[in-house]
């Protein structure tokens, strides 16, 4: 193995420069080449493909989104598409890749696994979606800003007597506004993962003020409905003076934690000894503080847990 090619796929995530500068500098250091391919598979197929200096890395640790650029290009999922992306690994060299991503990027990383090039998945979403890993690179960042977001939205919220809803991302997964709200001392956090309904968020609420709690907030998944849409619903209830608030892509931008950019570096690192030992096919996650490995095909087979008991803890602290 000479040369490793590197994309990031998906929805961009705070961290994924981290990983892709792990990836390179550690390919350096073992006597590779390292190859970015900017847009992720649609560059792949478009042959948008460069060689990584590694002063191109300098200071890129610390800076958010993506520097090799990314798309969501389902036109992978077609054999035509992964021939022509193939066509390109000959034409540049590549023997094997990193494909950071969502999981939806896992499944162009299997087929180029199945066509002969060995390609490890490292999880790069701020959604925290992922199978087999406590924790996906850029959650961390994400839940900083929104907890930010949140403790300034209290500000107003307090000075005004107002309800706030606000709507987070995390696609179908409530963990973003798990972690955020339970950050921010949130009144009622609503995930996808646990049933609500909208009278007993309405009552808590009247508890809430009939007990001298003049504000609240509520942190809403966007994968439960939007906030808009929520304060129609809630008003229905009671005048709560409730305002939405929907954070967006705010969450997916800025410099990464510390904590994303260490856990980036580590499987960054991790990946490219995989490659090394000859491994393809996997995805790497970090459980319990320590990088391990599961196959994509298990990965696709699963679903990702998200820690709800932290709704209930929320529950046993935000109830007045
Ligand atoms: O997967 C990351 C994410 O930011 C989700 O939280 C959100 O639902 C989606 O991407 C937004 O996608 P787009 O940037 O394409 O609007």
């Amino acid at each position: 193995m000479k040369r490793i090619g590197i994309l990031t796929s998906g929805g961009d995530a705070p961290g994924m420069n981290a990983a892709v500068r792990a990836v390179a500098r550690k390919a350096m250091a073992e006597g590779l080449e390292a190859y970015g391919i900017n847009y992720g598979f649609a560059g792949l197929v478009a042959g948008d493909i460069h060689k990584i200096e590694s002063v191109d890395l300098d200071g890129v640790v610390g800076e958010g989104g993506t520097l090799l650029y990314s798309a969501r290009y389902p036109e992978f999922a077609h054999v035509e598409g992964q021939l022509k992306g193939i066509e390109q690994l000959k034409k540049f060299g590549i023997d094997a890749l990193v494909v950071i991503g969502g999981d939806g990027s896992y499944h162009g990383a299997l087929r180029l696994t199945e066509h002969g090039y060995n390609t490890i998945g490292l999880p790069g979403t701020i959604d925290n979606d992922i199978p087999f890993t406590d924790f996906t690179i850029g959650f961390d960042t994400a839940v900083n800003t929104d907890v930010e977001a949140l403790d300034r939205i209290h500000d107003t919220a307090h000075s005004h007597d107002r309800t706030f809803v606000v709507e987070v991302m995390g696609r179908g997964a409530g963990d973003v506004a798990l972690w955020a709200g339970v950050s921010a001392g949130a009144d009622e956090i609503i995930v996808p993962e646990r049933d609500w309904d909208m009278e007993s968020v309405a009552n808590k609420i009247k508890h809430n003020r009939a007990n001298g709690h003049r504000s609240n907030i509520v942190v809403l998944a966007e994968g439960v409905m939007g906030a808009d849409e929520f304060v129609k619903k809630l008003s229905q209830y009671g005048d709560f003076d409730a305002r939405a608030n929907t954070i967006g892509h705010m969450q997916r931008g800025g410099r990464p934690s510390a904590k994303d950019r260490v856990m980036a570096s580590k499987m960054g690192a991790y990946a490219v000894e995989l490659l090394l030992s000859g491994k393809g096919g996997l995805a790497v996650g970090i459980q319990n503080n320590q990088l391990v490995t599961h196959s994509m095909l298990d990965l696709f087979d699963s679903k990702h847990v998200t820690e709800a008991s932290l709704a209930k803890l929320n529950d046993e602290i935000s109830f007045s």
